[in-house]
């Protein structure tokens, strides 16, 4: 199952960041840390493809750590970017992306030429989080300064440091059924897009094969037990010794699957990454066969 979700009002937000990108400086864009490639939006890879950019790699707290340097140093194959990781309780992160933002643009340095950074991402990364930490109390709304629209927030950090706040912005057309899952997992695509049971199965599947010792712990179940169980049946395990069960007796999925889903977010299953770089290249891989099957057998 593939799953897609681009609500209407992402069109105008798409017109007003690339109306805003002409005066940006510096982007400082948000990727989750447990799935960077998926949060890696190539809707705004080709907004902001000529800019310098920073790719923050946020919610680094909840996810594995030798990962996100993998991913790091991935990101810094892009010559005109830097990569770091970050995450909201990093107290010295705000003077680390001030810095970097004014390395990256040394002449923005006035009250008549300012440096103007662009905040973006997908929705629920934490750019807000981020913009109050770096705007805190000084936050000034000027929505006067030209090139700015309502979407397009601009705050004040000193009189040579404005920062401009975007919507959230999804892929247009999601290419690869991962990224649905992914994104969904990590709560960026509306609930209404996905199932949580395929969510969830989805999960257990990745979890089985890449975390099963944290997985088998939270849930008091026994590795060797669930390794001959499909996924499903582990599911079904989990609702038991959560005690989810309908009144007729039977596990209620659903919310069996809601408790998975949340543990995983809120990091109750350890420090979970979702994707690699190894992985990914094997997905693309797998994907591009299946259409050149496809291809095949439609001559
Ligand atoms: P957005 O503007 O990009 O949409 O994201 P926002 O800042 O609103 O943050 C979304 C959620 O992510 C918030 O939690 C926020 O506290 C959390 N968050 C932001 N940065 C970090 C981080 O570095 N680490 C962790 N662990 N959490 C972070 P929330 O309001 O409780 O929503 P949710 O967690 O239930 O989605």
């Amino acid at each position: 199952m593939s799953i897609q979700w681009f609500p209407g009002h992402m069109n105008k937000a798409k017109k007003e960041i690339k109306d805003l990108v002409k005066n940006i400086d510096v982007v400082i864009e948000l990727l989750d840390a447990r799935a960077p490639f998926s949060s890696c939006n190539p809707l705004l890879q080709n907004i902001i493809q000529y800019k310098k950019k920073i790719r923050l790699l946020n919610k680094a707290d909840l996810a594995d750590e030798k990962l996100t340097q993998k991913w790091i140093n991935f990101f810094q194959k892009d010559s005109d970017s830097y990569a770091i990781a970050g995450n909201k309780d990093d107290l010295k992160q705000k003077n680390q992306l001030i810095k970097l933002a004014q390395s990256l643009s040394p002449n923005r340095t006035s009250f008549e030429k300012p440096l103007r950074v662009m905040i973006t991402g997908i929705p629920n990364v934490g750019k807000s989080t981020l913009i109050n930490k770096l705007i805190g109390k000084k936050s000034a709304k000027t929505g006067d300064i030209p090139a700015v629209t309502k979407a397009n927030q601009c705050l004040v950090l000193t009189d040579s440091f404005l920062v401009y706040d975007t919507p959230g912005m999804m892929w247009q057309k999601i290419k690869y059924p991962q990224i649905g899952y992914n994104l969904a997992i990590c709560n960026s695509i509306g609930r209404n897009a996905c199932d949580e049971e395929l969510l969830a199965l989805y999960l257990i599947t990745y979890l089985r094969e890449h975390y099963i010792e944290p997985f088998v712990m939270r849930y008091k179940l026994n590795s060797h037990e669930i390794l001959n169980m499909v996924e499903g049946e582990i599911l079904q395990l989990v609702g038991k010794k959560r005690g989810c069960i309908l009144s007729g007796g039977e596990i209620d999925i659903q919310k069996a699957s809601e408790i998975i889903i949340q543990d995983f977010r809120h990091g109750k299953l350890g420090r979970v990454s979702l994707e690699t770089p190894a992985l990914w290249e094997k997905w693309i891989k797998s994907a591009k066969l299946h259409e050149e099957e496809a291809e095949d057998n439609n001559d």
